[in-house]
């Protein structure tokens, strides 16, 4: 197969610099290394909105068959993925969303639902009350405004729960300490931290280690990923009293593109399943994280083997065709 032959599949990425993104590329990269018909390009767009917009346009102008984008913002991008799908190119957005409808598909979980589910688990794991803080992701990125959304929503329906500050995060460890440092000098008496991601969660239990409140506090957040310093093990180690799984999806995102490029009929909305996960069952989910994640590592370091052979084979041919001329 020539590689103009090849269905070519652009993806977006918002940033590569933590672990959740860093194992969206891993399984998306061995789904396309199972499928020789696919091209998987990835851009890096560095957290920057700007590279992001260029990096789209670019995959417009190269005429790939899809674009896979995982938005920065939902604002600033949406005008160049109504550019795409008016030059006739299918978008399936992931994880983070643009404003509106102007899209091909949506896949990710559904994280309105996610921040119910850590309302209520706190409410149903609490004495019957409680002061919380609420630490969100960046503003302007969909997961931040929904997660706050559907916490927000069950927490205001139950008067004996409180909402005692908002700590405007950037989904980073830095963005939380100061702010938290004032708020818990004000309020030692909080109980409950709800953080958008494992990452702020680690480090908002950090932060109230250093005032003495770490074991005081109930830390709840999102990602549940199974990595150094990831929520499971932060689940296992008592940092986090639970995380909410946010799967990557990379591997069915490049399913569903394929069924897109295929033409064959998807749901515009994929929604991915979630899970609490916490003391009674963080074991279990380790093991088998652990499982998906050895045959990712077997699948890789196949392919690795088969391209040093289609190497040599290039070579030794390359060496036939040299003798043949003597
Ligand atoms: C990774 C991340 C995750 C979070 C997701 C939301 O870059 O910050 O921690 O769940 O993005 O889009």
């Amino acid at each position: 197969q020539k590689q103009g032959d090849k269905i070519k599949v652009g993806f977006s990425q918002a940033m590569t610099t933590d672990d959740w993104r860093k194992q969206m590329n891993i399984s998306i990269k061995v789904e396309a290394s199972l499928r020789p018909e696919v091209d998987l390009t990835i851009k890096d767009a560095d957290n920057n909105v700007q590279n992001q917009i260029e990096d789209i346009e670019k995959f417009i102008a190269d005429k790939v068959d899809v674009i896979i984008v995982s938005p920065i913002q939902s604002k600033p991008l949406t005008a160049v993925v109504e550019k795409s799908i008016k030059a006739g190119i299918p978008v399936l957005v992931v994880d983070r969303k643009i404003d509106g409808e102007n899209y091909s598909a949506y896949l990710g979980a559904d994280n309105i639902e996610i921040g119910r589910i850590a309302a209520r688990y706190i409410i149903s794991n609490s004495k019957g009350s409680g002061k919380i803080i609420e630490i969100t992701g960046a503003s302007g990125s969909s997961p931040a405004y929904e997660r706050s959304l559907g916490f927000n929503q069950i927490i205001a329906k139950n008067n004996r729960f409180e909402i005692n500050g908002t700590i405007h995060g950037d989904w980073e460890k830095e963005s939380v300490k100061a702010p938290l440092k004032t708020i818990l000098e004000q309020n030692p008496d909080i109980e409950y931290i709800f953080a958008h991601n494992d990452r702020m969660a680690l480090s908002a239990w950090e932060t109230a280690k250093t005032q003495g409140l770490e074991k005081k506090i109930k830390f709840l957040s999102v990602d549940g990923l199974n990595t150094v310093n990831g929520g499971i093990e932060l689940v296992k180690s008592d940092v986090l009293d639970g995380t909410i799984l946010y799967p990557t999806g990379g591997n069915e995102a490049l399913k569903l593109a394929l069924k897109m490029y295929n033409k064959e009929p998807i749901s515009k909305n994929n929604i991915l399943n979630t899970i609490v996960i916490d003391q009674n069952n963080a074991e279990i989910i380790e093991n088998q994280m652990d499982k998906v994640d050895q045959q990712q590592a077997v699948i890789e370091s196949q392919q690795r083997a088969i391209k040093v052979q289609e190497g040599e084979y290039a070579s030794q041919n390359n060496l036939v065709r040299l003798l043949s001329f003597f």
